[in-house]
Order: structure tokens, then sequence, then C-alpha cells
């Protein structure tokens, strides 16, 4: 089990905590280490990248439409799951519009961004931290479970494995949402920009242009499935819901 680190009302600014690894401390996947150790796992990275200008910049333009669009999908006193930290400010914005009445639970298998995250989400007493793996998360269930860019960034074998960890961690009347990259239309200006990325820094993106995110489902059945595109298809909001008769 990995370790839960309830976030404590640290100060903001206090001195980063360090999670020291145990025995419960799940192995880095070696695609991060070998793929993105300059994006996540360098402390230079975390002091270069975690700003919101920089995260909006690299979503061109349209990280408050796509924080909005999965913020839309939560209310007030649920319990939800992020499945993989982020840059910028979501979870802490997520942490709020759960407000004190909910919960949110935020992994990351790289304890260097639950670190960071940590002093991010300081003010939020309902945040919990926890080192983990998105493949094995917490148990819940979750009204909500969030995964917000994490699918582009992992080989195949992970999408399919996160996929099915998020879908068995929504609880009834719950919902998964995915907000990822997505194929654009043939017409979009970014579209042969966005292949020189992928080809350059972003291996594992390009499968989500030839691939639904249902298509990594293993029981898609099992639920009904809602795909919103933004920025001309470039970006997408599918959202799972468990159908009646499986959570009767
Ligand atoms: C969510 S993705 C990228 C998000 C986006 N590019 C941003 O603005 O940060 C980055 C995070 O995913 C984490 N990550 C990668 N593979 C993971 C896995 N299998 N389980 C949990 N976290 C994972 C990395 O450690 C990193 O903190």
């Amino acid at each position: 089990m990995p370790t839960d680190q309830a976030i404590s009302a640290a100060p903001l600014g206090a001195p980063m905590r360090r999670t020291e690894p145990d025995a419960r401390t799940p192995r880095l996947p070696e695609y991060l280490r070998k793929t993105y150790t300059w994006a996540y796992l360098h402390p230079l990275a975390l002091r270069i990248f975690d700003r919101p200008s920089i995260v909006s910049a690299i979503l061109w333009g349209n990280y408050h439409r796509l924080m909005d669009t999965a913020l839309a999908e939560v209310a007030p006193g649920q319990s939800a799951l992020q499945t993989a930290c982020v840059y910028g400010d979501f979870s802490p914005r997520l942490a709020a519009r759960l407000g004190p009445e909910g919960r949110l639970d935020l992994i990351d298998v790289a304890p260097i961004q639950i670190d960071n995250a940590r002093r991010k989400l300081a003010p939020y007493p309902t945040a919990h931290l926890t080192v983990c793996d998105a493949t094995a998360p917490p148990p819940g269930p979750y009204d909500r479970v969030i995964c917000f860019f994490l699918l582009h960034e992992v080989p195949e074998d992970y999408k399919a494995r996160i996929v099915d960890a998020v879908l068995t961690r929504v609880g009834p009347g719950g919902r998964a949402v995915f907000v990822d990259y997505h194929r654009p239309t043939t017409w979009h200006p970014l579209r042969p920009v966005m292949w020189a990325v992928f080809r350059l820094l972003e291996p594992f993106a390009m499968a989500l242009w030839q691939h639904t995110i249902r298509d990594y489902a293993t029981n898609a059945e099992r639920f009904t499935w809602r795909t919103e595109t933004l920025f001309g298809g470039l970006y997408q909001k599918t959202v799972a819901t468990p159908r009646i008769a499986d959570t009767a």
C-alpha cells in the first residue's frame, strides 16, 4: 500500500517537505525516467514549468478553458481522485471547487511531484496526497475520478491499465472525467506543429489521435460515454458514467 500523506495546513512559502521513499513507494516507471526526467523528475523542471503562464503557453492559451470544462463536472461536497499531479493551479482549483465538505485524493508516481503539489495544496486540509501509480490507485469509490492530461504521457499498455483502474474507482452515480489531447481537424493550423512536438517530445501522445479513450476500456459497454472536443479538436473531454444496471 502506498503512503497516505494528509496535508497539514503548512504556511505558503514553507520549505518543501521531502517524501522519503520506503518499501511501499512504487517504482518509477521506465518510460517516465527515460522520456520525461527533463519535464517531471528534475528539480529544475518544477521551477521552470510550474507556472500557470507556462502551462497556458503549452496549451496554446486553452488552459483555463480546459480546467473549466473539467471543473464543470465537479460539485461541492463530492469526493474526487486526481490521477496525477499537473503543473499550474488545477489541483488547488479542484480542491476549492470540492469545498470544505468534499475530499480530494491526489496521487502521482513521482515523490518530487507529490512534494511540490503538497506545497500548492497546503491551504486545503481536505486534500490528501499519496505517492501511487495510477494503474493501482486507492480503492475509493469516488464521485469523480479525474484524469487530467495523463494518458498522452504513458505507453499504450499503461493507458489501458489506467483507464480500467479509473473506471473501477467510480462509485454509483459517479463519473470518470478524462481531459487530454485528441485528433485535430484536418485543416487545423497547429496539426503539423503538434505532430512535430509529439515526434520529438511526447512519443505516447499520437495514439490519442488514433484511438478514443473508450477504446482502452476493457468493460466499455458498462458505461455511457460522452466526448466534447475543444480548439478545433486538439483537446477532448471524455466523460464515462456507469450504466444504471451496474450501479443498482
Ligand atoms: C499529468 S502528466 C502531464 C500534465 C501536464 N503536461 C502538466 O501541465 O503538468 C504529468 C504527471 O504524471 C505523472 N505520472 C506519469 N505516469 C504516471 C503513473 N503511471 N501514475 C501516476 N502518475 C504518473 C508524472 O510523475 C507527472 O507528475
